[in-house]
């Protein structure tokens, strides 16, 4: 395969890193207990927060490198180019949208926001606005729609991989 078509070596790497900080965001996000009105943000709901910001912190930086960098030519068929520029697209704004509605519904709670529990980020919300109580429920439910979203990604990669059996997992893979 032409080596030019790989995404560069920042791109795959960011690329990584959001899978590491995703996956573990959802297992942090469906093992730690049930949050209610008097819950204090410790133990795996501190962990959900510290790993969510940094996300958070990472697709800042990701988007800006994208922005500024162009993906490589992509030859595949129309439609298929469409569906996957779409798909990602979605991904890139799910994977915004998500941790700024749980930082919204952390500071509805009165709780601390920082970035790697050390530097201290603004509340997004009064403490105990109705608003960032209903944008908890929004962020659980468009957490689901990432899930979905990724398992769609990955499937395309299989189909890519083992059905079309093409080089397009060796465009982000790391060797
Ligand atoms: C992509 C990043 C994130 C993912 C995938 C994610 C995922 C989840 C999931 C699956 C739940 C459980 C929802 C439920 O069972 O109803 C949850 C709850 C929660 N998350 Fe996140 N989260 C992310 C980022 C964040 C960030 C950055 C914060 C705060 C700074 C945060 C704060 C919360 C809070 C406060 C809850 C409890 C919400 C409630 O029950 O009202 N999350 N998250
Ligand atoms: C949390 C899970 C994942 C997320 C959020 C995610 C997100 C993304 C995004 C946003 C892009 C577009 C990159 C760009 O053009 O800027 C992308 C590309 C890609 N991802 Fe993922 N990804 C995930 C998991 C995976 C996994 C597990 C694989 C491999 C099995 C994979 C393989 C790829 C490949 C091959 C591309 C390049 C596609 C192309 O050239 O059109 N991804 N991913």
């Amino acid at each position: 395969m032409n080596v030019t078509s790989k995404y560069d070596a920042v791109s795959r790497f960011l690329h990584w890193l959001v899978v590491s900080l995703v996956g573990a965001q959802f297992v942090l996000g469906w093992t730690m207990p049930d949050v209610h009105r008097d819950t204090r943000p410790e133990g795996l709901i501190a962990w959900h927060l510290v790993t969510g910001t940094a996300l958070l912190a990472v697709m800042a930086c990701r988007i800006l490198w994208r922005a500024t960098h162009r993906a490589p030519a992509n030859h595949q068929a129309q439609p298929l180019r469409t569906l996957s520029g779409l798909t990602h697209y979605a991904l890139y704004a799910l994977l915004v949208a998500v941790p700024l509605l749980g930082w919204i519904n952390a500071s509805s709670r009165a709780w601390r926001v920082s970035l790697f529990g050390a530097i201290p980020l603004p509340p997004l919300s009064s403490a105990g606005s109705s608003f960032g109580h209903a944008m908890g429920d929004v962020h659980g439910v468009l957490a689901w729609a990432l899930f979905s979203l990724i398992c769609l990604h990955i499937g395309a990669t299989l189909l890519h991989r083992f059905i079309l059996r093409d080089q397009t997992l060796q465009r982000m893979t790391p060797w």
